[in-house]
């Protein structure tokens, strides 16, 4: 009886641990599986060449604009060190938490994170070197106040650096829909801003897409 009965609990337990809390519940586990970092997107597939392009030197304060979940936080708030700042900036508040989230699990105190308004990134003036915004800008709408709230927080002389898809008439139809505009009229927005265009920064390997840096006069 005293047999039986183990056995049934054991049976019991191997049946009920699928569905007990383990490794797959876990926030950072649990990221790994969310669309926006699949290696499928180009510039998850190309992170690293991405931030190599940037420059990126130690004790920058780097904002990022439309972060998501976070997927660039590691290696920008690697570059920027422990004397630079990562921000993530978004108006998702669940992609807000799980970068908090993502932060605290990977011990990285330089990175912190903000939940913004669909009108502004909410970051005091002058207070950011470089900000990096990726696939995301063809999300603000209206561009124009989302644009008056990053040259402001940009110290003056700091970098915008906007990688987006690259609209073309050969672009496949979901990216047409998708996406409102060209990288043409994206540029003459940020130059209607007050951003001055610097130069097109090459990312080898990465396809479809567009990546400019532009300065704070
Ligand atoms: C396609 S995701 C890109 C996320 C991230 N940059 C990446 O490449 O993994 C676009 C992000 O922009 C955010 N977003 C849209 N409009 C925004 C706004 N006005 N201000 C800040 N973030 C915004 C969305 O919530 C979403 O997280």
């Amino acid at each position: 009886m005293h047999r039986l009965l183990r056995f049934l609990t054991l049976l019991g337990l191997s049946l009920l641990l699928p569905f007990a809390p383990s490794v797959a519940q876990d926030p950072l586990t649990l990221l790994q599986r969310h669309p926006l970092e699949s290696p499928e997107r180009g510039v998850i597939a190309h992170r690293d060449a991405i931030v190599r392009a940037l420059g990126i030197k130690p004790g920058t304060v780097v904002a990022d604009i439309g972060a998501g979940t976070g997927a660039f936080m590691e290696p920008l708030a690697r570059a920027v060190g422990p004397g630079g700042r990562y921000i993530g900036v978004d108006i998702d508040k669940d992609y807000v938490k799980l970068m908090e989230s993502r932060a605290k699990r990977l011990g990285l105190a330089q990175a912190s994170v903000v939940l913004s308004r669909p009108d502004s990134i909410t970051l005091p003036a002058d207070s950011v070197d470089l900000m990096v915004v990726i696939d995301a800008y063809h999300h603000f709408a209206p561009p124009e106040p989302m644009l008056a709230s990053m040259l402001k927080a940009l110290r003056p002389g700091g970098q915008l650096v906007i990688v987006d898809f690259d609209r073309t008439p050969n672009s496949p139809r979901w990216l047409r829909e998708h996406v409102r505009a060209d990288k043409a009229t994206f540029l003459k927005e940020m130059e209607a801003a007050g951003f001055r265009i610097d130069r097109d920064l090459k990312i080898p390997g990465l396809e479809g897409h567009f990546a400019t840096r532009l300065l704070k006069p």
